[in-house]
């Protein structure tokens, strides 16, 4: 059985329900372009808000991080990993937190409790020493020499601020030599596995720490990782996870793995990312901003790779790998199936547009480096804008030649090419927007309408958790632990169409945020409204704190109709719906 299925079983077995995996993109989170751990999506659960699957919470999350992004080539770092993590939101705490790791890693994963070391928090000015999680280490039979006192790698928080606290980290002994008696933490031969946090603070923006409502358990281990050791091969790329995909880059060029091994990686990693990035159901496609940049980045760095192995990048070779990587991963992440075709068209016309000028490009590239030149930021804006090189692209091809890159000039020129393209599409969408907004308008109020109507017919503890307004259809997430039936479906519909039908005037009144509360509106994050806000109020059916705009009367907005009911994520729904003209 697989790493992912043993764990969550375990877990299971140990009274958790699973969660699925949230999607890649967070939604309802701007600060952060991805999904980085397996807590984030969970984050208003561990501040203290009721999660509908209850206290005890496990899986599987796709998450990427793309700090060290440039790193990926060598044997250990990916974009792209699973997080396997098990939660208590007021529930247990250190005692069993403690023991389960120990027992799925030495029962279930057989791993002997020799080739374990432990680190808990030493304590400082703050916080005092971590003595529960050292003690229960101790009861297990983790001698004393294997447990380390540490403080600044011992204190988890997932940014700059948020839930937080004290953790215990789990190593293993990767190497075949005889395990060392004392733990020496700088001992590269030990490798953290399992990390548990025992989350008991919130720290604020401020810097201020506060004791949570309930104190949370907060766990995350590695896919790639510890399927590696277990498997007992020190390149991760060897390991199940990836075997079979660096055997088809191997078929594909024709090449050994050995002495091909950082191409081979990156094409592996930087393929596997796109494909859940471009199959994640926010579908993101390639561009030059936030998370559809970093899809452009991974698949031209995986192609200019695939260039150096003598790939024919005009044959099915991205193709052929990503179908492998989906039918690999489509059991556990249904999203790849479903969205297989939009994922092999977003690379291939990703590829196809690379391809037009990546040629001449290095071409031109050659050009301006033929007397050993230095790369300057003119010549490397020239390369981004005309050949579509990203700036990291042209930072590693000169770097395998030796030669630094002025990026300092490279940003200079590319802000001043940003203002330009900004004044100018300012002045050619202008029409576009004032044409859209008449209809976004009503989305807007047929939004609160749809919020008013699931209350009423699913239960008055549905809250909105995210909305987004096209041109072309809303699209309403909000809490609620089952799939809607037709009847609540259709129910939901009739009512809005009702108070459609029914003429109601929406009117707006500002006030302040503590009087607008005790009115009873409704709103979604009251800590980012200012303190004067504005309340829409329609009929007598709904009231919500909202910047508008509305129309007058819902006698405007047409015919209200849910095209599609889905899961968003955990105990989040998602509605799409149209208003069309009658
Ligand atoms: N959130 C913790 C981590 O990422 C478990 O290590």
């Amino acid at each position: 059985m697989n790493l992912k299925d043993l764990y969550i079983d375990f877990f299971v077995s140990k009274g958790h329900r699973q969660i699925p995996s949230a999607p890649v993109v967070p939604e309802n989170d701007p600060s952060v372009l991805f999904n980085t751990a397996g807590m984030q999506p969970l984050i208003p659960y561990l501040m203290g808000g009721t999660h509908p699957y209850g206290t005890r919470l496990c899986d599987y999350q796709k998450c990427i991080r793309t700090n060290d992004l440039d790193s990926v080539g060598d044997s250990t770092h990916h974009t792209f990993f699973e997080m396997l993590g098990n939660w208590s939101l007021g529930d247990y705490f250190k005692e069993e937190s403690i023991a389960w790791s120990f027992e799925f890693l030495t029962k279930v994963l057989k791993i002997p409790k020799e080739k374990l070391a432990v680190t808990v928090f030493k304590g400082n000015d703050l916080i005092p020493f971590d003595k529960e999680s050292y003690n229960k280490w101790v009861s297990l039979g983790i001698k004393e020499e294997r447990i380390a006192k540490t403080e600044e790698d011992n204190f988890w928080i997932a940014g700059e601020s948020g839930p937080c606290g004290p953790d215990t980290e789990i190593f293993y002994f990767r190497s075949n030599e005889e395990v060392p008696e004392v733990f020496d933490t700088k001992d590269e031969r030990w490798v953290e596995i399992w990390n548990n946090v025992f989350m008991q603070f919130n720290k604020s923006s401020d810097g201020t720490i506060t004791e949570l409502p309930k104190k949370n358990v907060d766990t995350g281990m590695g896919v790639e990782r510890t399927s590696a050791i277990l498997e007992g091969v020190n390149d991760n790329y060897l390991s199940s996870v990836w075997k079979d995909v660096i055997k088809l880059i191997t078929s594909i060029s024709e090449k050994n793995y050995e002495g091909n091994e950082k191409s081979m990686r990156i094409i592996a990693d930087h393929l596997r990312t796109a494909v859940f990035i471009a199959g994640d159901n926010s579908l993101i496609k390639p561009s030059n901003t936030d998370q559809g940049y970093i899809l452009r980045r991974l698949i031209r760095r995986a192609i200019r790779h695939a260039k150096s192995l003598e790939i024919d990048i005009n044959s099915n070779w991205e193709e052929q790998i990503a179908k492998l990587i989906i039918d690999k991963y489509k059991k556990y992440y249904h999203e790849l199936e479903e969205n297989e075709s939009i994922i092999l068209e977003v690379l291939r016309t990703e590829k196809e547009r690379f391809n037009k000028t990546l040629e001449k490009g290095l071409k031109e590239f050659e050009k301006a480096t033929r007397n050993g030149e230095n790369i300057s930021g003119e010549v490397a804006f020239h390369l981004f804008d005309t050949y579509g090189f990203p700036i990291e692209l042209t930072k590693e091809v000169a770097s395998d030649r030796g030669l630094t890159v002025d990026e300092e000039g490279f940003k200079e020129k590319f802000k001043a090419h940003q203002e330009l393209s900004r004044t100018a599409s300012s002045g050619k969408f202008k029409g576009g927007l004032a044409g859209n907004s008449e209809i976004e308008t009503k989305y807007h109020t047929a939004t609160h309408l749809l919020n008013a109507a699931l209350k009423i017919v699913v239960g008055s503890d549905v809250h909105q958790k995210g909305s987004n307004i096209t041109s072309e259809r809303m699209r309403f997430d909000f809490s609620c632990d089952h799939k809607l039936s037709d009847e609540e479906k259709k129910q939901t519909e009739d009512l809005v169409n009702k108070w459609i039908s029914e003429g109601l005037s929406v009117t707006v009144q500002e006030m302040s945020k503590s009087e607008a509360l005790k009115t009873g509106a409704e709103c979604m994050f009251i800590e980012k409204y200012p303190d004067i806000v504005t309340v829409y109020t329609i009929g007598d059916v709904s009231k919500e704190l909202c910047g508008g705009p509305h129309v007058k009367n819902t006698s405007e907005l047409g015919k209200f109709v849910i095209k599609k009911e889905e899961a968003s994520s955990a105990g989040v729904r998602r509605i799409k719906a149209v208003l069309i003209d009658e």
